[in-house]
């Protein structure tokens, strides 16, 4: 019997033993991550530096309040790597626990991730249960224990068939992420469009900017994505990263507010950019822009 074979057996024979419980879990959690690595795959700022959504304006975001921030501020450098390892590792993740593949090293993959993003991003959540991250970790941890407490499921195998079949996840992960790559999401789906800065401090001219526009751009001292508002009397921008799990907020002229395509949040960017919906109370970070000439520059 070959690897491919093993697989499809192992996955049907898994499913049909499983109790509902562990079923319900396993399912949710598989599809789950798989979407999580699709989403990254799919974006086209996820390994863009200078992009809104550049894994390295997310984890410096992280690094600004998280008590592991001495860590993420460490793995700056090399973000596009951090980047690709965590989608792959999604893709990996998911396509194991549905194909019952090592589940519960899998399982034990998707625990350290979901504490790791508890810690990175939503550690300040409050109340805590509106940090989705550690009820992932939970569920991560009681499928493990499920799988641990069925003695059908060993937590480590070496035999070379149990290689080969992990060999084939991997290799399905990296495809799946280049077909993400592939296939990018539209800019109207993208959570915030990217700009282009001008050079050095500057942001756009002021000519450029009419009086109620506003301009997305990266601001090249802090490294965060931000938005910026011209109006009547003068200028000032916030930090495009919701203060909640770091996704990317985007005026809403209509409303307006910027506001968080993940969850909700909505902060008010003509009150010092106050939550005013959502699950965060914290509002958005203040970056400072000035007229100097005829350009906006970073302060
Ligand atoms: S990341 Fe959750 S509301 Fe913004």
């Amino acid at each position: 019997m070959n690897a491919l074979q093993s697989i499809s057996r192992g996955a049907v024979s898994s499913w049909s033993s499983q109790n509902r419980a562990a079923r319900l879990l396993r399912i949710f959690l598989g599809l789950t991550w798989i979407y999580a690595g699709w989403d990254k795959a799919s974006d086209s700022g996820f390994l863009t530096k200078g992009a809104p959504t550049y894994i390295g304006s997310q984890l410096a975001a992280y690094a600004q309040n998280s008590p592991i921030g001495f860590l993420l501020n460490r793995t700056l450098e090399h973000a596009t790597y951090v980047g690709i390892f965590v989608m792959v590792s999604e893709f990996a993740i998911g396509i194991a626990t549905i194909l019952s593949v090592a589940p519960a090293s899998a399982a034990f993959g998707g625990f350290a991730m979901s504490t790791g993003l508890w810690l990175s991003s939503s550690f300040h959540t409050t109340p805590y249960f509106l940090a989705s991250d550690s009820a992932y970790a939970v569920m991560w941890l009681a499928f493990l224990l499920l799988l641990i407490g069925n003695r059908r499921m060993p937590a480590t195998n070496f035999q070379r068939r149990s290689v080969l079949r992990t060999s084939i996840v991997g290799v399905l992960a990296v495809a799946a992420s280049f077909a993400g790559r592939a296939l990018p999401k539209s800019a109207a789906s993208s959570s915030v469009k990217s700009s282009t800065k001008a050079s050095g401090t500057q942001i756009i001219k002021v000519a450029d900017l009419p009086v109620g526009k506003t301009f997305n751009f990266v601001h090249s001292a802090q490294g965060v994505p931000a938005v910026l508002f011209r109006t009547k009397t003068g200028v000032f921008a916030y930090s495009a990263i919701c203060t909640h799990e770091g996704c990317s907020v985007a005026y809403k002229a209509s409303s307006k507010k910027l506001v968080c395509p993940c969850h909700g949040a909505q902060f008010d960017p003509f009150a010092n950019a106050k939550a005013v919906a959502g699950p965060t109370n914290r509002a958005l970070d203040k970056v400072n822009v000035k007229i100097s000439g005829a350009w906006v520059v970073e302060a």
